[in-house]
């Protein structure tokens, strides 16, 4: 078995809207940004996802045109714009820290593009009514950001940045200052507006329940390089390697050696034991290299041991004791330490399965659950 671990391939789009070609960006010897494509459709929103550093901003940066790629092309709507200043881009960009006018009103920072762009006087009162509307903000029109809460704030800042029409938005981590129940309320919020005028918008975040809730594709990115491309449910139900697999979700991972097959029907050892059946990812290939198994937490079933696996097609892997159990609201997490497979953790959710410390359990999941992978 080999694995051959590259960027995620590139497969270019019929009706790009975006295009992003080969970019490379270096920082006095720092490489951020390594041969990087993507075509984003028009009216898609597409979110760039990955750990603090793996190039995310420097990306959305390149976009706005505040710094100047080391090589590589961007077209926005057929037009390369890779040496074109940040004003003539038709882009809106908003971003973590709001940079809202402080001296200004929420009508009045939202107004301000029409006021550079000189536009004419009624159409611009017009269009500042209508995206107040929009993000909700006609009652508090006119404060000024002090008087306003840091999700209004961030409202006035999203209205700002569509004002005037861009043909792209460009978010980068506009909710990371917001407590958790603010960050999800707008982060509907922003994407209704964003349906609603149909702007094609790419949003940077580290968060994955962000991500997942507001985009039609992710990005998952680390070290300046894309990892995997796909719909939110591709990333976490197939990820293609062992970093995409953990960084959007938990997992349980052991080292794999694959003993037959491909595809549904491959044969692996998990850590040592032979002979259990899984799925193999893409990037697997017939040869010999690092391989693991990973088994989300909420597909391992706990049983007491001895007795039959709740279901025939779970296969039973192993058996141990329940060392924690975590109340998480909407489901319980169990810690089982086992003796061939160290610890692993499941989600329980209905209640019959045993979850007390101290209860010796057997655990299992199903073959299409165990998914083989690049470490
Ligand atoms: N002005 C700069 N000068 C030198 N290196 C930089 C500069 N800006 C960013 N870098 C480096 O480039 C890499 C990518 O940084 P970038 O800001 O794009 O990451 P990010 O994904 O946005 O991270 P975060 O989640 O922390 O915002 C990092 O290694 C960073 O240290
Ligand atoms: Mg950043």
């Amino acid at each position: 078995m080999t694995a051959r671990l590259h960027t995620a391939e590139f497969t270019p789009t019929d009706e790009a809207f975006i295009e992003i070609r080969n970019l490379h960006h270096e920082y006095e010897g720092v490489t951020a940004l390594d041969s990087v494509s993507l075509d984003v459709r028009p009216g898609e929103f597409v979110t760039l996802l990955g750990p603090s550093g793996s190039g995310k901003s420097s990306l959305l940066h390149i976009l706005a045109g505040l710094i100047e790629p080391t090589s590589g092309t961007i077209t926005i709507d057929k037009r390369d714009i890779t040496r074109l200043p940040p004003q003539k881009r038709e882009i809106g960009l908003v971003f973590q820290n709001y940079a809202l006018f402080p001296h200004l009103t929420a009508r009045e920072n939202i107004r301000f593009p029409h006021d550079v762009r000189k536009t004419a006087d009624c159409d611009a009162t017009e269009r500042v009514a209508e995206v107040l509307e929009l993000v909700e903000l006609t009652a508090l029109a006119d404060r000024r950001p002090d008087q306003l809460s840091g999700g209004q704030q961030q409202r006035v800042a999203v209205g700002r940045a569509i004002s005037s029409v861009p043909k792209v938005l460009l978010l980068d981590e506009p909710l990371g200052a917001l407590d958790r129940r603010l960050r999800q309320q707008l982060g509907r919020e922003i994407r209704r507006v964003q349906r609603e005028t149909n702007i094609t918008t790419l949003y940077v975040t580290h968060d994955q329940e962000e991500a997942f809730t507001m985009s039609d594709r992710v990005v998952v990115m680390n070290h300046g390089e894309m990892r995997q491309i796909g719909s939110p449910e591709e990333v976490y139900t197939a990820p293609r390697d062992s970093f995409v697999a953990n960084f959007v979700g938990e997992v349980n991972q052991w080292p794999a050696g694959m003993t037959s097959g491909t595809g549904d029907t491959a044969t692996v050892d998990v850590a040592g034991n032979a002979g259990f059946r899984a799925r193999c990812g893409q990037d697997v290939h017939g040869g010999d290299a690092h391989l693991v198994v990973i088994v989300r937490p909420e597909r391992v079933w706990v049983w007491h041991q001895g007795d039959p696996a709740p279901r025939s097609d779970v296969q039973l892997v192993g058996s141990g004791a329940i060392v924690e159990s975590t109340f998480l609201g909407n489901s319980r997490s169990v810690v089982v330490e086992s003796e061939r497979l160290g610890r692993i953790t499941a989600l329980l959710y209905d209640g019959e399965e045993p979850r007390d410390p101290g209860a010796r359990v057997s655990f299992g999941w199903e073959a299409r659950h165990a998914l083989v992978i690049p470490e």
